[in-house]
């Protein structure tokens, strides 16, 4: 069935442990992820970030409905998501396409900005009943984003700060960086674990881990262990994807029904979020 991000989270941080939110680019997105919770026995969330509508010419509504329907099918609950909003126009789309919660985009300007942005926004979106995350801290590697110095003193969220900024903001989650990027197609990130627990005793709002795909499983479970309670995952599912359907066309050159590529795609990636849910998630009660 169809349900909140909010309550999914929320569940997630009382248990300690995290929901794993999937970024969806194509309709073998949506049933990858839905199949792969269903084999999991556990919730998930499915999220379509500014830049995956971009790619469907600027257009939410295709994907999202897809993506409603595919949720109320799903025998695990499932919550959708809109994440990295940085348009206002976009933003405002959220609930009319089904969305319960929306990322709110605001972590590459300065503070002051980032907070002004996020206030109004959280205005806007508590008054529509969504639930809101933002950023603070860079985590970078976004496509269209220059590249971010990862020992830079913006690319980790200082804990006091965030502190000011969700008691400022009012924000529901904060997403926080400790270390991953976005993007990377090795896993090789490792986290600052104390930062993390620093934060986790400043802040009582849920944390979100980002670019968790260049996170190894020790370290997201011990990304889990430390307060991260939704785990976002994108670039995950399109090494699955790629890597699966470049085999399958290397030693199928005669092939041209996209079906038979795209099921392959698909099950690589449903494998993917089955082993990723494991490793962060819980069974669904
Ligand atoms: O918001 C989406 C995630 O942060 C995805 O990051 O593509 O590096 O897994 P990733
Ligand atoms: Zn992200």
């Amino acid at each position: 069935p169809l349900v909140t991000t909010g309550e999914l989270v929320t569940q997630a941080a009382a248990e300690h442990s995290a929901v794993a939110a999937f970024n969806i680019i194509t309709l073998e997105h949506v049933e990858a992820v839905v199949a792969g919770a269903e084999s999991a026995e556990a919730p998930v969330v499915l999220q379509v970030s500014e830049n995956a509508v971009k790619f469907r010419y600027g257009r939410l509504l295709p994907l999202a409905r897809a993506a409603v329907v595919a949720a109320e099918r799903a025998s695990v609950p499932v919550a959708l998501h809109l994440d990295h909003v940085q348009s206002d126009d976009l933003l405002r789309q959220a609930a009319d396409a089904g969305f319960s919660s929306v990322m709110y985009d605001a972590a590459r300007l300065p503070y002051d900005q980032n907070l002004a942005g996020t206030r109004a926004a959280v205005d806007w979106a508590h008054a529509q009943g969504l639930w809101i995350e933002a950023e603070l801290g860079q985590v970078g590697g976004k496509s269209g984003e220059p590249p971010l110095d990862a020992h830079a003193p913006g690319a980790r969220t200082d804990p006091a700060a965030a502190r000011a900024f969700v008691c400022d903001s009012g924000v529901n989650a904060l997403a926080v960086a400790i270390g991953s990027t976005h993007a990377m197609t090795t896993r090789t990130a490792t986290l600052d674990h104390d930062l993390l627990k620093r934060l986790s005793a400043s802040l009582d709002v849920p944390l979100v881990l980002h670019g968790s795909s260049g996170v190894p499983d020790h370290e997201l479970a011990a990304a889990v262990a430390g307060g991260i309670a939704k785990v976002n995952v994108g670039t995950a599912l399109n090494i699955a994807m790629t890597g699966a359907i470049r085999d399958f066309l290397a030693a199928h050159p005669e092939a041209v029904d996209s079906r038979k590529y795209l099921s392959v795609g698909r099950e690589a990636m449903m494998r993917a979020v089955t082993g990723i849910i494991r490793t962060v998630g819980r069974p669904a009660a």
